[in-house]
């Protein structure tokens, strides 16, 4: 119903090979937003926060399911490349987005405000040395069980959300998305898994939201 956001300036020599191009993960998750679009109406969210934008395709496909006026879209990103892409996605398909070059949500202080907490992390399993890059590998680079990322993340994000937050985000079962269902499960939120393969790769969305 909602069309995917133009991102064809990705291919100018600026971005192209420095910009992760949006691919399965990333449309599994605008396939999932879009399907959940009548629960976040239901939490009226006024701050979202995306946390390794890249193109900005996510956060601006979530501005035009939410509408652009109504949310403050907040992204972030450790590639500068990534940055520039997603305030350029943003201005070309009407979003406001709001890039910020950091780590995670490193450079904000938000604690306890972000309504729709979005992350399609760096899962490929790779050897944890190629982790710490703040280029194109660190779209993919995750280290062991490609969790390395994943796991530094995980305990920011019950401070981050709002009291009716939600977070998605993106796996593969080679990250054992069991054991991440668990943290959370004694943190006390619920999860709702969304499956699909793609390839080799069995990508799913995990939702978290509190009990
Ligand atoms: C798999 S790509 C996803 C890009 C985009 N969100 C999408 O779905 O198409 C992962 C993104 O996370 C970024 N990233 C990796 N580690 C990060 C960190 N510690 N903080 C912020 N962004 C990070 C990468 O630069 C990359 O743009």
């Amino acid at each position: 119903m909602f069309p995917t956001p133009d991102t064809s300036h990705l291919s100018l020599p600026e971005f192209k090979y420095n910009v992760y191009d949006p691919a399965e993960d990333t449309f599994l998750l605008l396939d999932t937003l879009e399907s959940d679009l009548e629960y976040l109406n239901s939490i009226y969210p006024t701050i979202c926060l995306e946390i390794g934008s890249g193109s900005g395709c996510v956060s601006s496909f979530l501005g035009s399911l939410l509408g652009g006026s109504t949310c403050l879209y907040l992204c972030t990103d450790i590639n500068a490349k990534a940055a520039m892409a997603t305030l350029e996605t943003g201005n070309r398909n009407m979003i406001p987005l709001n890039p910020i070059m950091c780590d995670f949500s490193s450079a904000l202080r938000l604690k306890n405000k972000i309504d729709v907490l979005i992350f399609n992390p760096p899962y490929v399993v790779t050897p944890s040395e190629e982790i710490g890059s703040y280029l194109i590998e660190a779209a993919w680079a995750g280290g062991v069980h490609g969790r390395e990322v994943i796991d530094r993340f995980l305990p920011l994000v019950e401070d981050l959300l709002s009291k009716h937050g939600v977070f998605y985000l993106v796996v593969i079962e080679e990250n054992r998305p069991d054991e991440i269902i668990k943290f959370f499960e004694k943190i006390n939120f619920k999860c709702e898994k969304t499956t699909k393969s793609a390839g080799n790769e069995k990508l799913s969305t995990l939702k978290f939201f509190r009990r």
